[in-house]
């Protein structure tokens, strides 16, 4: 019987939590949409009695941030109603559940650190989707969920602005890139060791901020990325939110509060500086291909 379940395992975070489990030698059943769609509540309640897991990662989500904005009974199914009700099987089985969620769920307008117990006040049909399943995974499963807010995610999986960044310094011209958002570039493959990590030391229920440490904006990340992989820095130039136009709002200010692994034996996540250095390399492996 394996110990994991994940879902939602061909996304961005499924793929890394597959990396980090097989590197840890831990047993897990990675389950894709094909295999199992969250809003099928009936198939998600058969599918997690057949595996009873002990763990189970909700990564799976409507993430399409924008699209949501038109879409919102989608989002909405998926960010919500799926979550209640994998955290409803989680229940059933005495599954830990750890359910990932999003700075989205904050109003983007604070000037300090966001605590874990802020309440939401999201400003985008994919925030509110987030943030409504948050409360229905909490209500469904209040003594086995652990939220993990987690944001700005990069990899060398899925599509990520760290892949896109890596792309453009290959063209030959100059990148605009904003300077008036300010947030926490996520390594996905440190999230997935830190979802293990919470697992070993017994964690059950709260709600987390799974991001690196430090703050950057867009520019600053890129400037970093295109430093890393030996581009021109210069090349990368300033400019403001304000020139790109968005279907949805985007916060200016998405630094999560780290306070909360105080009270548990899990360190926080490490300076994005020091996770980007060493992830870099896979990044551009797999949009350019190995170093010559
Ligand atoms: N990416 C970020 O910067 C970011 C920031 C903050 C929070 N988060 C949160 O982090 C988590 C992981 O994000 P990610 O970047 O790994 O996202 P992702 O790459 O978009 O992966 C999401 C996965 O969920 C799947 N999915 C969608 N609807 C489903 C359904 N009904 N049933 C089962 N699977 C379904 C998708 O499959 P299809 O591709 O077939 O639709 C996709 O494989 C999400 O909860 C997201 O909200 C992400």
């Amino acid at each position: 019987m394996a110990e994991w379940c994940i879902v939602g395992a061909d996304g961005q975070l499924g793929q890394c939590l597959r990396d980090a489990l097989v590197a840890q030698g831990l047993t897990f059943v990675a389950l894709n949409r094909d295999a199992l769609d969250i809003t099928d509540s009936s198939a998600v309640h058969n599918k997690i009695q057949e595996l009873h897991p002990k763990f189970i990662v909700n990564a799976a989500a409507y993430t399409n941030v924008d699209g949501a904005e038109d879409n919102v009974d989608a989002a909405h199914a998926v960010n919500c109603d799926g979550a209640r009700n994998v955290a409803m099987a989680a229940q059933e089985v005495g599954a830990t559940l750890f359910h990932i969620s999003t700075d989205y769920v904050f109003n983007g307008n604070a000037t300090t650190p966001y605590a874990h117990d802020t309440p939401g006040d999201p400003r985008s049909v994919y925030g509110q989707s987030k943030w409504d399943g948050e409360l229905a995974v909490i209500n469904a499963h209040p003594l086995g969920s652990v939220i993990v807010r987690t944001a700005w995610l990069y990899s060398a999986y899925g599509n990520n602005f760290a892949k896109t960044m890596v792309r453009l310094s290959q063209e030959d011209r100059n990148v605009s890139v904003v300077t008036d958002q300010l947030g926490q570039p996520t390594s996905a493959h440190d999230l997935a060791d830190q979802l293990i990590k919470m697992s070993a030391a017994g964690i059950h229920s709260g709600i987390f901020h799974g991001t690196n440490g430090g703050t950057a904006t867009w520019f600053d990340f890129t400037q970093a990325i295109f430093q890393l992989i030996g581009a021109d820095v210069a090349r990368v130039e300033p400019t403001t939110a304000d020139k790109f136009p968005r279907r949805a709002v985007r916060p200016h200010y998405s630094v999560l509060g780290h306070q909360q692994w105080a009270a548990t034996t899990v360190a926080p996540m490490r300076h994005w500086q020091e996770a980007l250095a060493e992830i870099i390399g896979d990044v551009r492996t797999a949009v350019i291909g190995p170093q010559q």
